[in-house]
């Protein structure tokens, strides 16, 4: 990040009633959240997901994305707005994520937020998609900092430290693919549907996971790191070696995967509990995941033996919003607007963001690049 970043010296207003804006990737999503951190409600969550026009190619295409939430951020704030029952001059704030992300999603959600902002005479508020995820138990539990978050989703892995607005630290990290990526490659390679997360749970419900014995990653790697690119390897061998495949041969090896996924994530996050304390000097108050991937069963399973172990509390928030949302844009502002640690609303649109800035780059972190 070579630009430095100014933050926004106004004072927050006392009873926010935000306008959230996500674009960052394949969802054009609006919400409304108001109240104050740690005690706010959502009143509109709008979100049009773009999956139909990217399943055909496997992926996101960025150039695809970026036109279709140009086509619809209009009438999905408006949606918003209208189910919240208020109007533009309502809004005490406008926020939209402005990184990390797909540049032309960022510039349109970001433009059209300022836009709006300048309409309805209010500030507006960048916001860092990740924050965004990271707050979210804030949102939807009103739990106390500090926690750790296991941020699982189609751009990232990561245990991260969430110890106040701003304070993020980041406990170890994937050294090559996201959770979702590898579902999502796995799932490309078995022939299943995309997004591959759910087709991979769904195929490995029949599945026996013991059938393919797939090697745990970073087995003799201290910390709590993860990587997923070698397990990717070898469920590719597997299928090479086993093929042509019966139906029973796809469900085996997604259960092999997604059991050796649950395992590396379990015996890391346990790692990530046992960090904390030391970086944060205090005990968490819950271990949390969000990202699509902690819509997955075997890995919600996994987690919270750790939290048990741990003597914390499970929390996963409605999948609503531990996926990509505008609620937790919105909500991300009023906290960082209360805590001063706003950023200017002049700060630029970036693709890559880490939340923890003074982190060790990870190698190869985030090979997918939109979301690192
Ligand atoms: O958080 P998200 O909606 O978008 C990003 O911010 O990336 O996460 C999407 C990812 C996809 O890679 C998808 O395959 C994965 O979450 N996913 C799952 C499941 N449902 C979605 N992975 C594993 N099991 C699931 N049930
Ligand atoms: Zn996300």
């Amino acid at each position: 990040m070579s630009e430095a970043l100014e933050h926004s010296k106004r004072p927050a207003a006392a009873e926010a009633l935000v306008l959230g804006i996500e674009t960052s990737c394949d969802e054009c999503a609006v919400a409304v959240v108001s109240g104050t951190p740690g005690q706010a409600a959502i009143r509109s969550d709008v979100i049009r997901s773009q999956v139909d026009l990217h399943a055909h190619f496997g992926g996101v295409v960025p150039e695809i994305a970026a036109r279709a939430h140009a086509d619809t951020i209009e009438a999905v704030a408006a949606a918003a707005l209208a189910e919240a029952g208020v109007v533009l001059s309502d809004i005490t704030a406008v926020a939209a994520t402005i990184g990390p992300g797909l540049l032309g999603g960022l510039l349109v959600g970001a433009t059209f937020g300022k836009a709006a902002a300048f309409g309805a005479g209010v500030p507006f508020v960048p916001v860092n998609h990740l924050e965004g995820h990271v707050l979210t138990p804030r949102l939807t539990h009103g739990i106390a900092f500090p926690y750790c978050v296991a941020l699982l989703s189609g751009g990232h892995a990561q245990f991260v430290a969430v110890a106040g607005p701003g304070q993020y630290h980041r406990l170890g990290g994937t050294i090559d693919d996201a959770a979702g990526e590898a579902f999502d490659k796995t799932a490309k390679l078995l022939g299943l549907g995309y997004p591959g997360g759910p087709a991979v749970e769904e195929a490995a419900r029949s599945g026996d996971p013991h059938r393919f014995d797939f090697p745990v990653p970073l087995q003799k790697r201290a910390g709590c790191d993860l990587s997923f690119s070698g397990l990717k390897t070898a469920v590719r061998l597997a299928a090479q070696k086993t093929a042509p495949l019966t139906d029973q041969d796809v469900a085996d090896i997604c259960a092999g995967f997604q059991f050796t996924v649950a395992r590396l994530l379990e015996k890391k996050a346990r790692r990530a509990m046992d960090a904390f304390a030391e970086v944060v000097e205090a005990a968490p108050s819950a271990l949390v995941t969000v990202g699509g991937v902690a819509a997955n069963g075997v890995i919600r399973a996994a987690l919270e033996r750790v939290a048990t172990r741990a003597g914390a509390p499970f929390i996963a928030p409605p999948l609503a919003l531990c996926t990509d949302n505008g609620a937790m844009i919105a909500y991300a502002a009023i906290e960082t607007e209360a805590a001063g640690t706003a950023l200017a609303p002049t700060a630029r649109v970036r693709s890559r963001w880490p939340l923890d800035g003074e982190a060790a780059v990870l190698l190869g972190a985030g090979k997918r690049g939109a979301k690192g």
